[in-house]
């Protein structure tokens, strides 16, 4: 009996399972009711007296070690698998798919625009959107009077009469210019606000993105180059300009520009009122006046500036006819830019 026991005990050093259907069969084998230290502690009632000492030291040390054979078989399995399962996770396989947000439509005429000047060799400034009287009328040649600086369009802040929330962003222009001289080449895109009431087709705040250029010797034909350009490059190669005399108290002379109805090529449309032409921006040479107030000899430099909403050349682009729709974030209205992106 001693020697099946010492058998059995080397036979344990050799176990070996490689999952849990062989460790559960080694258990079964050794240490259940039918398995081998059973099967020894029945045959033990027959050991003689004088050995049972000896013989019964032995198969608890058997039953102890293929007890802790099996736990430390179980736990290497149990280990293992944990790195079978780690290799099922396959780090390379692409994540589920995420959806994508697009871009605000404001945001994609705004690159668009950025990109157009940036290539003509405009770079870009930007300025608070709250700011002070002085850089969003005075600087720019509103007399006290001026009826922009009326309640009806700027929204002040109540206790602080100076401070105001900027209407347009020539503020930006009047901020370079105060502490750069010429040549200057900017863009000034950003969000302006003026006391509307809200409709389809007015809102209290919106985006613009203005220009403005000063050197020796910039001429009006240097303004209507660059504008015609940049219509060519925003609706099409055929577009055509055309300037009408108007006013600005920071720009003479000053224009408002149309582009040809893109949609019926000039011919005239619903869209366009049956005239061929469409609004675009306002733009003109800086006044003089602009640029001594903004510490630039106007003896020795000349500009021009221009400026546009980016809403209404986005309304051209998308023909969006409510202009609301671009401050709800309605994802609906959103998605339908996915393709623009
Ligand atoms: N600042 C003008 C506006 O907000 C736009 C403009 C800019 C016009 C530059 C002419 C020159 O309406």
């Amino acid at each position: 009996m001693l020697n099946k026991i010492q058998s059995l005990l080397e036979e344990i050093d050799t176990l070996n399972a490689s999952n849990s259907e062989e460790l559960e069969n080694l258990r079964i084998k050794y240490l259940s009711k039918k398995g081998a230290v059973a099967a020894l502690m029945a045959d033990f009632r027959d050991v003689p007296v004088e050995q049972k000492k000896e013989v019964g030291i032995k198969i608890n040390e058997l039953k102890t070690k293929a007890f802790d054979k099996i736990n430390a078989l179980r736990a290497q399995l149990e280990s293992s698998d944990n790195t079978a399962e780690l290799e099922a996770f396959d780090i390379t396989r692409s994540a589920y798919p995420v959806r994508l947000g697009t871009r605000h439509p404001l945001s994609l005429v705004k690159n668009e625009i950025k990109d157009i000047f940036s290539r003509l060799g405009f770079s870009l400034a930007e300025g608070p959107e709250v700011e002070d009287d002085w850089h969003v009328f005075g600087a720019m040649n509103f007399a006290d009077d001026h009826p922009a600086r009326d309640m009806q369009d700027t929204f002040f802040i109540e206790s602080h009469p100076d401070v105001i929330l900027r209407t347009h962003t020539s503020s930006v222009q009047s901020r370079v210019m105060e502490h750069t001289q010429p040549p200057i080449r900017i863009i000034c895109p950003g969000r302006v606000y003026r006391n509307e009431a809200i409709s389809a087709r007015a809102h209290c705040f919106f985006h613009q993105v203005e220009g403005l250029y000063v050197d020796k010797d910039v001429s009006f034909t240097d303004l209507k180059q660059v504008l015609l350009l940049f219509a060519r490059e925003m609706f099409g190669e055929d577009t055509q300009i055309r300037l009408r005399p108007s006013y600005f108290p920071f720009t003479e002379p000053s224009a408002e520009m149309d582009i040809s109805c893109h949609l019926c090529g000039g011919k005239g449309c619903s869209f366009c009122k049956g005239t061929g032409w469409v609004e675009i921006l306002g733009c003109g040479m800086v006044d003089p006046a602009v640029l001594d107030l903004n510490g630039i000899d106007s003896k020795i430099y000349k500009g021009y500036a221009f400026g546009m909403g980016v809403e209404r050349i986005a309304n051209l682009k998308y023909q969006v006819k409510d202009l609301r729709m671009f401050s709800e974030n309605d994802k609906r209205f959103l998605q339908e830019f996915t393709a623009a992106n």
